[in-house]
């Protein structure tokens, strides 16, 4: 129906006539002369409708926003002075001399060049959301992403498998979704966490390369990096070691971002161990952009009257940590209850500050709370951390998790607020993770990864110290975003027995879930790795978008429901019934 795209109409064409589809972005009329700017997924194109010509300018009288249209016409020059140069076809335009219309639209629901339309309404009419030249732009990027994957995977010999929807639980550490089982009474299938599984059968099967770009589900609290389903590209191989695949997984980020959006990233990504991330940056996906770090000054505060700092100095589960901001002694006191506040919500349970005046003037010249409680130890932190007239350090005094989550994050708030971010891209693998983290609550170990996770050491060293034990996992990490993660898995039998036993997982246990992969193990498993990256997570990355949901076409609300097919939904009393299924409370009272 068309002779091109309205958004590549330019001076190339000057003169032709053209013929253009698609929908009527805005309307202004101008005196007599109608202009229509004119809209398809390749962008705008103005259009003008002179009333010389009679029918097409009726009917361009009666055309609202969205109706979609055909027209022919002829392209010209705009006159000297109104051209627009942000784009294409800003030179131009397109003098009509037909017009059809395809078909009315009722009002739009928002306005699509609004920019407060709320999440709700946007998700609700989604197909009318994703008209939008942003999200038109994100779905095109994504696209273009994939697309490069598989031919970057395609020439390093990689074969793209799809694996069952239909499963078991795999433990990823989220809570599964459940689907009934009609035919099997009693019983449920998993939908995947992630293929984790079948990707190592298929290595066991001598597939060497494997890829999957992958739906996965994860019933977990949502976030703006976070959703019920989302997409991973998933990948395994074998007889390749931990150096090979982030080597490889590298030149395929390298590779992307060029292609994608013309970035160069490093030449080699940095490598940090998990320990040395959680020190420095009280975060295993440390943002390298922000230039802060925490220092640890347990060893100078084990003999100060300060109880509150004291304390965690002599107890070998906590940490005293200090985060030195430059600049930061122009914060109001209003700013720093609103920080005390913030790290509240990490377990923090105060946060001590000394803003540094004057720092020739030792302990005078420092204000704070806290000063007057550790005299002039004060001043042995001050040198540490080389603080400066002008700077404001916060501290943290509790268990080790609180510190390094609360500061950790402070670290990220205060270097967002005070414009500290630096442009640009860091990207770093975390690596030598713990293989385990201890589970206090229920004092059993848990996987850090998953348990399939292969340790840097033997079966016996495991088992002697499972806490300080480090596994052969690795994460990427981008400004501040896991984007992918993965390790070189167990491959012998009688290890993944052992990783079960020393998570709690009775044999009879790892028998009913995991027997067909210990059986698996026992046919000449070859040693393999792999990892996935987080698809939604690196696209909105790239397209400079602040949640997932805006780099995913049909994203859920953040109570994982959608607005515009209003699942989740009721069943019929039939469905339940072949299920047999029966709600312990009829719906309205649960309700
Ligand atoms: P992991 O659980 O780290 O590893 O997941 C891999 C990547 O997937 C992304 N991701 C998510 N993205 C959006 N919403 C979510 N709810 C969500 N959860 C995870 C992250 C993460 O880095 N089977 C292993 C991989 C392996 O070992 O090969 C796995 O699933 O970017
Ligand atoms: P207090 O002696 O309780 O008045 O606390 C003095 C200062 O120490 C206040 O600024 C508190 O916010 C801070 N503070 C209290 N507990 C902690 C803690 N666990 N870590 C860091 N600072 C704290």
């Amino acid at each position: 129906m068309r002779t091109h795209y309205c958004g590549h109409v330019d001076e190339q064409l000057l003169d032709q006539a053209i013929e253009l589809t698609g929908w009527a972005h805005r309307r202004r009329d101008h005196g007599g002369v109608i202009f229509i700017d004119f809209r398809d997924r390749e962008g705008l194109v103005q259009t003008v409708i002179d009333p010389d010509t009679v029918e097409a300018f009726a009917l361009a009288e009666s055309v609202r926003r969205e109706f979609c249209l055909k027209i022919k016409g002829r392209v010209r020059l705009r006159p000297e002075g109104t051209a627009n140069n942000d784009i294409r076809t800003g030179k131009v335009e397109v003098l009509v001399k037909e017009m059809e219309l395809l078909n009315e639209s009722a009002e739009p629901p928002f306005m699509l060049d609004a920019d407060d339309t709320s999440e709700e309404l946007r998700l609700k009419y989604r197909y009318m959301d994703l008209r939008r030249p942003t999200m038109q732009r994100n779905m095109m990027l994504r696209h273009k992403v994939t697309s490069t994957m598989r031919r970057f995977l395609d020439d390093n010999g990689f074969i793209d498998i799809e694996t069952p929807m239909l499963t078991r639980a795999t433990p990823e550490g989220a809570r599964d979704y459940l689907v009934p089982s009609r035919t099997h009474e009693h019983k449920f299938f998993a939908l995947p966490q992630s293929p984790q599984l079948f990707k190592q059968l298929l290595m066991m099967s001598g597939f060497d390369r494997y890829y999957q770009i992958v739906r996965c589900f994860r019933d977990e609290d949502l976030r703006a990096d976070r959703q019920p389903e989302f997409t991973q590209l998933d990948i395994e191989t074998s007889f390749l070691d931990e150096d090979d695949i982030m080597g490889l997984m590298e030149n395929m980020a390298r590779k992307l971002f060029k292609d994608a959006i013309g970035v160069e990233l490093d030449d080699e990504f940095p490598r940090m161990a998990y320990a040395e991330a959680m020190a420095r940056f009280g975060s295993d996906k440390p943002d390298l952009r922000i230039p802060l770090e925490l220092v640890d000054i347990k060893d100078l505060m084990a003999n100060v009257d300060f109880k509150v700092f004291a304390g965690p100095a002599n107890d070998p589960k906590c940490r005293v940590t200090a985060l030195k901001v430059p600049g930061g002694a122009k914060l109001s006191r209003k700013d720093i209850d609103g920080y005390t506040e913030f790290v509240g919500r990490y377990g923090a349970r105060g946060l001590a500050w000394i803003k540094v005046n004057d720092v020739a003037a030792g302990v005078d010249g420092l204000q704070s709370p806290i000063v007057k409680n550790m005299k002039d130890d004060v001043m042995a932190v001050i040198e540490r951390l080389e603080a400066q007239d002008g700077d404001i350090i916060f501290f943290g005094a509790d268990k080790t998790a609180v510190v390094t989550d609360a500061l950790g994050a402070l670290r990220v708030k205060v270097g967002e607020d005070m414009g500290m971010v630096a442009e640009g891209w860091c990207p770093l693998w975390v690596v030598d993770f713990p293989m385990f983290e201890h589970d206090e609550a229920n004092n059993r170990w848990q996987a850090l990864h998953h348990p399939f996770t292969a340790p840097s050491c033997s079966a016996e060293e495991l088992k002697a110290n499972p806490g300080t034990a480090l596994s052969r996992a690795y994460d990427m990490v981008l400004n501040g975003c896991e984007v992918g993660g993965g390790s070189v898995r167990i491959h012998k039998q009688d290890m993944q027995a052992e990783v079960f036993k020393l998570l709690g997982i009775s044999d009879e246990e790892a028998e009913e879930k995991f027997g067909f992969l210990l059986e698996a193990l026992r046919y000449g498993c070859p040693p393999h790795g792999g990892l996935a990256f987080g698809l939604d997570r690196l696209i909105m990355l790239m397209a400079g978008a602040n949640s997932i949901r805006e780099v995913m076409a049909f994203p859920k609300t953040q109570s994982a429901a959608c607005p515009l097919t209003e699942a989740p939904g009721e069943v019929s009393a039939t469905q339940m019934r072949d299920l047999g299924l029966k709600f312990r409370k009829p719906p309205e009272a649960a309700a």
